[in-house]
């Protein structure tokens, strides 16, 4: 039986929402707010958080049902109201507050910007100095763990990909981490004759290895080590799979700037990600609601607050920026990820 860790990992992300109502507690952000109704710069200010903070926190506030956002601005929830604020008879708070600690402390200062001085943040670039994947035997778990993720999603990726772009005839996955999507894209696209797999060397070995113990064919496959930073190579589609979300907006934008330098005409861009989402229709769709918005909290931790998880319009932003428009539908995979394709807005017929 293939082993499939993700409903440990889906759960492991559930911890960001007891941390996220600490800290509201902590903060006395119920109170601090009051009856007013603040935009998200005026609210993001009043708490002196980042934008990249701000963003994923108060998604997941929303989500959890402490703020609600109308057209005007964010205001308190009256549920949150009722049960989070001091010196209110109905309110939960001294129950709910018991056992908070220094890790609340330590989340609201990286919700300002602020860590301590040896922290490593998870990834950077080549000229950007020492990070966690610079240490191998805790990079080896990391890199092990993701590829586990992406064993299961690469098949239903590959399939959505070759459906998009079945004549492709170079692929290439940026930041690529294991070679399960080009394995998978091989397989389920005929004319495809190579899958270049864009990483850095800190990262790359581990892809090398599971190679290796997996025996997976190598022949159309290459390596190309180096830092997405600075170039990709050229290929007909691309696939950047939960890489976006390590980074702020304007490293995104870096990202597409490269590809699109390097990119035929008729290229195809897919983006697979987890997906921010602030609203939903029942209790399923709340629920995974809850999912992406603790993993955009993880992300922004894990990164020492660069990465978080971007909603499907701020991914349309960002692409639509370097001329991109989306092409066709969304196409969920698993795990929790969703696979967004983009083209030159020009060849996009819808
Ligand atoms: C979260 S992992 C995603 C791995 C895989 N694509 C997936 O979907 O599971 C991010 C990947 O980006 C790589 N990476 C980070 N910074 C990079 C850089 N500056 N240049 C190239 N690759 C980078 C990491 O080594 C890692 O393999």
């Amino acid at each position: 039986m293939k082993m499939d860790a993700a409903r440990f990992y889906a759960l492991l992300r559930f911890e960001e929402a007891s941390l996220a109502l600490r800290a509201v507690m902590r903060m006395r952000l119920v109170d601090e707010i009051g009856d007013d109704n603040l935009s998200h710069s005026a609210l993001r200010e009043k708490f002196g958080f980042t934008e990249q903070a701000a963003r994923t926190f108060f998604a997941l506030l929303q989500v959890m049902e402490i703020l609600q956002h109308t057209e005007d601005g964010h205001s308190v929830t009256p549920l949150a109201a009722e049960c989070l604020a001091d010196g209110v008879a109905s309110s939960r708070k001294p129950y709910l507050s018991m056992g908070t600690g220094d890790d609340v402390d330590a989340f609201i200062d990286l919700l300002r910007g602020k860590h301590p001085d040896d922290a490593l943040p998870l990834y950077s670039g080549e000229d950007a100095g020492e990070t966690v994947m610079d240490n191998t035997d805790v990079a080896r778990e990391i890199a092990i763990g993701l590829s586990s993720r992406a064993r299961n999603f690469a098949q239903p990726l590959a399939a959505a990909v070759a459906t998009k772009a079945a004549s492709a005839k170079t692929l290439a996955d940026v930041g690529a981490g294991s070679p399960y999507v080009a394995r998978d894209c091989l397989n389920a696209m005929p004319e495809l004759q190579k899958v270049m797999l864009v990483d850095r060397v800190n990262g790359m070995q581990f892809a090398r290895e599971i190679m290796d113990t997996e025996r997976i064919d190598a022949s159309r496959i290459e390596f190309h080590e180096g830092d997405f930073f600075n170039a990709v190579p050229k290929a007909d589609v691309y696939v950047l799979s939960n890489t976006a979300h390590d980074w702020r907006p304007p490293e995104y934008s870096v990202i597409i700037d490269h590809i699109n330098a390097s990119m035929p005409e008729d290229g195809l861009i897919c983006i697979h990600e987890p997906i921010l989402m602030t609203a939903w229709k029942n209790d399923s769709e709340w629920l995974h609601a809850l999912w992406m918005a603790c993993y955009a909290q993880t992300l922004l931790r894990f990164t020492l607050g660069e990465g978080t998880c971007y909603k499907l319009e701020e991914h349309h932003a960002i692409l639509g920026k370097a001329g991109f428009e989306p092409s066709g539908s969304p196409v969920p995979t698993s795990d929790g990820c969703t696979a967004l394709f983009y083209q030159r807005a020009d060849r996009c017929e819808n």
